[in-house]
Formats: structure tokens, C-alpha cells, sequence
């Protein structure tokens, strides 16, 4: 081992990882801890992010209930967009500015924790949107200090926001998601409450669910952190360090879970263990590619989202066309598995029996088939599109998409084997119809 990173440190590729995780309070109930902790961080104003339809539920008023007993002033953000653009973003920011909270309370989807990161590290840090945005859209200038503290509250379990230094828009200008990704963003808690699951529909559920699967398999497939370059200094490293021993853990957990678990949850609200054990996962999911990365789907899932001109999922107040993030991201899935097993045959193969595949006896070279066809099932059984020609693409499509998933340099740079555009035609193509 030792001989190994000799020769790696030789070579200047990378020889050590980070492992960063937000404090975790995970069970039913505890939302009504909220208050006491948005407290323990020395706060007396609170700006609380969420969106209208959230605002609704009986959870925000667990939230605003503890707040108000905790004794902290409160500001309601309810104007958060789902899929949230450059444009919604500076909306929030300028409420941030105005509201001069020094904590900051999320209780939402992926969107409204994602809106809130960004609208505190602008009032903290105030700049230009684009400067603390990814390369090469953004300038990705590292972010100068701490943020205010940040409870996030995740009523979906899907995105792992809560636990990731990563936020994610719409740049409305490109017609493409882009993103800020820097451990500075990483909420300081989060506060997961399966409670809040009773009130998603199944296709929420579905879709969020495929965001957690997606999480698990790119992280657990991504290059090896010892395949990359070492940083020009130590805090330099990179969130999308590539896969880890560290990952490794939060991966096969939530995949196995995910296993027993994931058709449950989506068939019925009233199935409290199944949503419970599916919003476990996600939490395990979202550490693990919170220092991990993801590749190639979530890459794709980009130029899939941002491009879509007439699809209406069923299940989501959508008042106009999206595509819902997890459902965008395993569109690309089974295409992509097929094309990077042989990179890592046993992984792939290790996956698919987590799943609950029997793959005793299994060659190295089935391993993509075998996990490509598992995920395919899995989105039948579960009502996803038929590939993205189900939410509306065709070939005439690919190059556009294509150069929609070029710009996502730092999760292409995380996949298991160079891809330019050639590859990712090919892929588009191969991910047009499954079945
Ligand atoms: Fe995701």
C-alpha cells in the first residue's frame, strides 16, 4: 500500500481524501428540534427558505412552531422556484441581503435548500452571481470565508442537498443547469424527518428515489480518487474527488436499501417503514457523493432538463414543461452503466446484487447488461419515461444535447474513462428508447 502511494506521490496523482459531513439529526419528529438548534448557533433572526406548497403543510408549521418557542425572530421566504434559476436565485439573494439573518432555516426539496445556500453565501459574500459559479461558465472563484449557519430540513427523499456543498440553476441565458459546488456551501445541519415523506406523491417519490440510485452508482463508479491529480495545495481538493473508501460505505448501504426498500415506498404513503428506510438511503447517498462525486447521468441529466420544450410529469404541480431532476438523470442511467463496466466489470456487478440481482456466476463481461437491465426494470416498474424520446427528444435532439452536457466539465472529469463528444452522442442515441 505504502509502495503504491510512493508511486502515485511520484507521478503527482492524488494520495489522500477528505471526508466533510454536515452534523446529521435523522428520526421522526425531530423537525420540532429546529427551533432549539437554529438557537444553538447564537442566531436571533432566522431567515426560513421554503416554497408555497410546502408553506401549506402541517411540517412548516412544526418548524415555525419550535423557531417561535426557541425564541428567534422569523423571515419567511416562500418564493423559492423548483428548478431553480439564475433569476430566482438573485431574487433570493436580495430577500437574504434585506433580511440580514444570521441563521438561516431550510425546510423544502432540493430546490429550496439549494435557493437557500446560495442566498446566504451572496449576502455573506456579496459578488457578481457568475463569480463563485463553476468553470467554464463561471469564474469559480473559491468562496473567501464561512457562511452564516445553515439548518437544512429535507422534505424529499431525494436530492442529498442537506448534506452537499453543491448548488444547482438554471443558467436561463445557456438553456442549461450549471452550479456552485464548494465545502463552504455544506449546511452546517440538517434535520431529516421522515414524517415529512407522508406527504409526497408516488411519482415524487419514484423520481427521487432514481436521484438516490443515481447518487449511489455514479459515486460508486466514479474515478478513483487515486486516478487524479494531486491539488496545488490542501485545500484545494476538490468535492467531486472521485470514489473513496469513505463513499464506498454510504454507497453499498444505500444501494442495498434501495434494494429492499425503493418499490415499497413509491407503491404506498401509508408503507412508513419503506419511506423512512428510502429517506435513510438518500442521507447515505448524499454523504457518500458529497465526497465523492457523480459522473456521467447527472451530467446528461443537465442538457435532458434544461432543453425540454412539452413534457408535464404527472404528479407535479408543473405549471409549465420540466422534467423532475432524478427522473432526468436515470433517462441517461442504463446507457451509461453499459458503456463504463468495463472499467470496473466487478463493481458494476457488486452493485446489480446489492439491487437484488442474482449475479452469481456472472461474467465481467455482463456486468453493464446485467446493471443496465436492472435499472431498466426498475424504472418499468415504476412508470419512468421510455428513455428521453419519452419526454420528447428524438435523434434530430442528440447534438444539441450534447452540447448541453459539455459544459459539466467537473462531473465529466469524475467519470471512470474520457469522454468527448463522439461518446456522448453515442450515448444519447443508446438512451433514446430502453424498451
Ligand atoms: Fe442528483
Amino acid at each position: 500500500m505504502s509502495c503504491i502511494h510512493l508511486e502515485a506521490a511520484a507521478l503527482g496523482l492524488e494520495t489522500a481524501f477528505t471526508v466533510d459531513a454536515s452534523r446529521v439529526t435523522f428520526g421522526r419528529g425531530s423537525l420540532r428540534e429546529v427551533g432549539a438548534r437554529a438557537r444553538s448557533h447564537g442566531g436571533s433572526r432566522v431567515a426560513l427558505f421554503t416554497d408555497t406548497r410546502v408553506r401549506k403543510l402541517p411540517i412548516f408549521e412544526t418548524v415555525s412552531a419550535s423557531l417561535r418557542a426557541a425564541g428567534v425572530d422569523v423571515v419567511v421566504f416562500d418564493e423559492v422556484r423548483v428548478e431553480p434559476t439564475d433569476a430566482s436565485f438573485e431574487t433570493a439573494i436580495r430577500f437574504a441581503t434585506d433580511a440580514r439573518a444570521d441563521v438561516y432555516v431550510s425546510l423544502g426539496g432540493g430546490s429550496v435548500i439549494d435557493t437557500c445556500k446560495a442566498a446566504n453565501l451572496y449576502a455573506t459574500h456579496p459578488a457578481e452571481l457568475l463569480a463563485y459559479v463553476n468553470a467554464p461558465v463561471g469564474l469559480a472563484r473559491p468562496v473567501p470565508g464561512p457562511l452564516r449557519p445553515h439548518v437544512a430540513c429535507p422534505t424529499t427523499s431525494g436530492t442529498g442537498s442537506e448534506v452537499t456543498g453543491i448548488a444547482i440553476f438554471d443558467l436561463l441565458a445557456l438553456g442549461a443547469k450549471t452550479g456552485i459546488a464548494h465545502a463552504a456551501l455544506r449546511p452546517t445541519e440538517a434535520v431529516i424527518d421522515a414524517d415529512c415523506t407522508q406527504f409526497l406523491p408516488r411519482e415524487v417519490v419514484a423520481a427521487s428515489g432514481f436521484d438516490v440510485l443515481c447518487h449511489a452508482l455514479e459515486s460508486f463508479t466514479a474515478r478513483p480518487f487515486t486516478a487524479r491529480a494531486a491539488p496545488a495545495s490542501a485545500n484545494a481538493r476538490p468535492l467531486s474527488q472521485g470514489r473513496n473508501p469513505w463513499s464506498d460505505v454510504g454507497c453499498r448501504a444505500a444501494l442495498a436499501l434501495l434494494g429492499r426498500f425503493f418499490l415499497r415506498a413509491a407503491d404506498s404513503a401509508a408503507d412508513r417503514e419503506a419511506r423512512e428506510q428510502v429517506m435513510w438511503a438518500a442521507t447515505l447517498a448524499g454523504i457518500a457523493f458529497g465526497n465523492a462525486g457523480v459522473h456521467v447521468p447527472h451530467a446528461m441529466s443537465y442538457a435532458v432538463a434544461g432543453l425540454v420544450t412539452e413534457y408535464v410529469p404527472p404528479g407535479y404541480a408543473a405549471a409549465e414543461p420540466m422534467v423532475p431532476h432524478g427522473m432526468a438523470v436515470v433517462l441517461n442511467a442504463p446507457a451509461v452503466f453499459r458503456l463504463t463496466a468495463d472499467t470496473s466489470p466487478d463493481r458494476h456487478l457488486e452493485a446489480a446484487a446489492l439491487l437484488g440481482v442474482d449475479a452469481r456466476g456472472a461474467l465481467p463481461s455482463d456486468a453493464g447488461e446485467i446493471l443496465s437491465v436492472e435499472i431498466a426494470r426498475l424504472m418499468r416498474a415504476l412508470h419512468m419515461p421510455n428513455g428521453v424520446s419519452g419526454v420528447g427528444y428524438s435523434e434530430d435532439d442528440v447534438d444539441a444535447l450534447v452540447a448541453g452536457t459539455l459544459p459539466q466539465a467537473r462531473l465529466l472529469a469524475n467519470a471512470p474513462r474520457e469522454l468527448g463528444p463522439d461518446e456522448l452522442s453515442l450515448l444519447f442515441r443508446s438512451a433514446l428508447t430502453y424498451w
